[in-house]
């Protein structure tokens, strides 16, 4: 990709130190090859969020995902095992399945050939002419579903579509490791009422590293910011996969009746709660009786969507009748957050049109978290752009 061989200057600047460095340059937010560069480069190698596990909640269930253009499908079998597979028949390539179903086959709309939920091609009728259900040149063994490498975790769903990152286990054990606190914890999903979409006019990354930092708060949050003021929080930027914030004055208005928090945890959550951008799609909030994820899926250069869903700490509190209106609060709270980030977003989108622009600079002080997921993107991109690429 021609176009972009100019981008390993920009992205050199981005990886300098803090202090030195400028943020990702303009090509990457106004270039719909930007997004085929990612794919490439940012998504596909290593892991990334396809969905949430409830999703394709119960036996049987598929869900169909478009994952950067990729077709994948979300299978769970009868064992309660979730698998990714390529959407896609093995036979002349057909679309598999167009909408979440529950299925005991999976079975290809066009010759009916048809698959187990553990991928294995169980029929292909008429193969071998009429009435003839084998051929030899069709060895089922070798023209099952191809899997994609996937893992649940914190109720989402990830991928490594190239099948090269490291094992889940691994990649994932630094953020297990500073949350360890919850690991090993049920998040009960608190249903409709706590999830809902926002569609949103910008670059998937400005959600990112929006989202890290909190040098915003007094500004575009001032609810937020009348018990959660600026200085109340700290920077999570350890070099890596992660990068975010913290308070340490978690105090939520829900008026009367509260939460159950999640049994046993050390006192410092009492009033500690934490916001990690977990590259390079998805956002994370966890505090002692919630906690909140939200799946940042591009669905072009410049329009993304973000998916929220709350869980909670018992499956009282998620599903039981009692809960609902505080369910609703919770879930109204954290929209109108939410809402509030939109018009910055969308205005640094606008912003990155400026011919002039040079990419900006950092507030070594407070942009730390931010420049991590530059630094982290740019060093993905640069060390995927071959000569010529
Ligand atoms: S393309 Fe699927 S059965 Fe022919
Ligand atoms: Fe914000």
């Amino acid at each position: 990709m021609p176009a972009f061989d100019h981008l390993a200057a920009p992205l050199a600047r981005v990886q300098r130190p803090v202090t030195d460095a400028n943020v990702l340059p303009n090509a990457l937010y106004t270039e719909a090859e930007s997004l085929e560069i990612e794919r490439r480069h940012v998504f596909n190698p290593g892991w990334s969020c396809l969905g949430f596990a409830h999703d394709a909640p119960g036996p049987g269930d598929v869900c169909p995902v478009d994952h950067l253009g990729q077709p994948l499908l979300m299978v769970r079998d009868a064992a309660g095992t979730l698998r990714v597979f390529e959407n896609v028949c093995r036979h002349r390539g057909m679309i598999l399945v167009e909408k979440p179903q529950k299925t005991n086959l999976i079975r290809c709309p066009y010759h009916s050939w048809c698959y187990s939920h553990a991928g294995a091609l169980k029929a292909t009728p008429h193969v071998g002419g009429a009435g003839i259900n084998a051929h030899d040149a069709i060895d089922p063994e070798r023209t099952g579903l191809t899997e994609i490498k996937s893992a649940e975790f914190f109720g989402l769903v990830f991928v490594d579509v190239s099948g090269t990152g490291p094992a889940f286990a691994d990649w994932i054990a630094p953020l297990q490791t500073r949350w360890a606190d919850f690991a090993g914890r049920a998040l009960y999903h608190g249903g409709a009422s706590s999830s809902f979409t926002l569609n949103v006019a910008c670059n998937w990354k400005l959600a990112v590293e929006n989202y890290c930092e909190s040098y915003h708060l007094p500004f575009v949050h001032p609810g937020l910011n009348t018990y959660s003021r600026l200085e109340d929080h700290y920077h999570i930027e350890p070099p890596g996969f992660f990068s975010g914030q913290g308070t340490r004055v978690y105090a939520p208005d829900l008026g009367e009746t509260s939460f159950p928090d999640f049994a046993g945890l050390p006192s410092v959550w009492d009033t500690t709660a934490e916001y990690i951008g977990l590259y390079p799609n998805v956002l994370l909030g966890i505090h002692r009786d919630h906690a909140y994820a939200i799946l940042l899926s591009p669905e072009g250069h410049e329009t993304t969507r973000e998916r929220v869903e709350i869980f909670y700490a018992t499956q009282e509190a998620a599903t039981a009748p009692a809960f609902e209106p505080l369910r609703q609060k919770n879930a109204a709270l954290w929209k109108a957050v939410f809402e509030e980030d939109i018009f910055v977003v969308e205005g640094m989108q606008k912003g990155r049109r400026a011919p002039h622009f040079d990419g900006g600079r950092f507030s070594p002080a407070m942009d730390g978290p931010t420049h991590c997921f530059h630094a982290w993107v740019a060093e993905r991109i640069s060390s995927g752009i071959a000569p010529g690429d």
